[in-house]
C-alpha cells in the first residue's frame, strides 16, 4: 500500500478547534500530519502560519497543505506568496476537486466562520482524493508560475 502523503496543517486562532478536528480525522485515516500549531487559546497571525505551512509544501517536506483563519482568505493570500504554491479556499467539495484536478493546488484554505466540521472534513477529502489532471491544464498551471511584471 502506498504511503499516504504528509500534510501541513495549521491555523490562526479563529480557526483551532476545527483543525484540531481536521487533525484528528486526517491522522485516524492513516495521514502523516505535521500540525504546527497554534495551541488551543494562542493567539497567532495567519500570515506567520500559512507562510511557515507553504514553506513545508515547496520544500517537498509536505505534498500537501491545508490552512484555516476565520474566512480561510488571509491565509491563503499568505500562502500564495510563497514560490510554488497554489492554494485556493474552498466552502464546497466541487471547487476543493477541482483546484487539485484543473489548477494543481498543492494547499487548501478553509473558512471556520464560513464552514462547519461535516462539511469541512467532506472539502479536505475531496481535495486529497483528486489528482492533477495535466494535459491541457499543465501549460495553465506552469503559466501561473511565471512572475508578473
Ligand atoms: C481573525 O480575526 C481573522 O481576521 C482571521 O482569522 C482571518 O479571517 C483573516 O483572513
Amino acid at each position: 500500500m502506498p504511503t499516504a502523503p504528509r500534510i501541513a496543517l495549521t491555523s490562526d486562532h479563529a480557526a483551532i478547534p476545527l483543525r484540531l478536528a481536521i487533525a484528528a480525522h486526517l491522522t485516524a485515516q492513516g495521514y502523516a500530519v505535521a500540525d504546527i500549531g497554534p495551541a488551543e487559546g494562542q493567539s497567532t497571525p495567519y500570515p506567520e502560519q500559512g507562510r511557515a505551512a507553504a514553506q513545508m509544501v515547496a520544500s517537498g517536506e509536505c505534498r500537501f497543505g491545508i490552512i484555516l483563519c476565520g474566512t480561510g482568505q488571509g491565509i491563503m493570500m499568505a500562502a500564495n506568496k510563497v514560490a510554488g504554491i497554489r492554494c485556493g479556499v474552498c466552502s464546497d467539495t466541487f471547487s476543493a476537486r477541482m483546484i487539485r484536478q484543473h489548477n494543481d493546488a498543492n494547499m487548501l484554505a478553509l473558512g471556520a466562520r464560513l464552514v462547519g466540521e461535516g462539511l469541512a472534513l467532506e472539502i479536505v477529502e475531496a481535495f486529497l482524493a483528486a489528482e492533477f489532471e495535466g494535459g491541457r491544464h499543465a501549460a495553465r498551471v506552469a503559466m501561473i508560475e511565471t512572475p508578473a511584471g
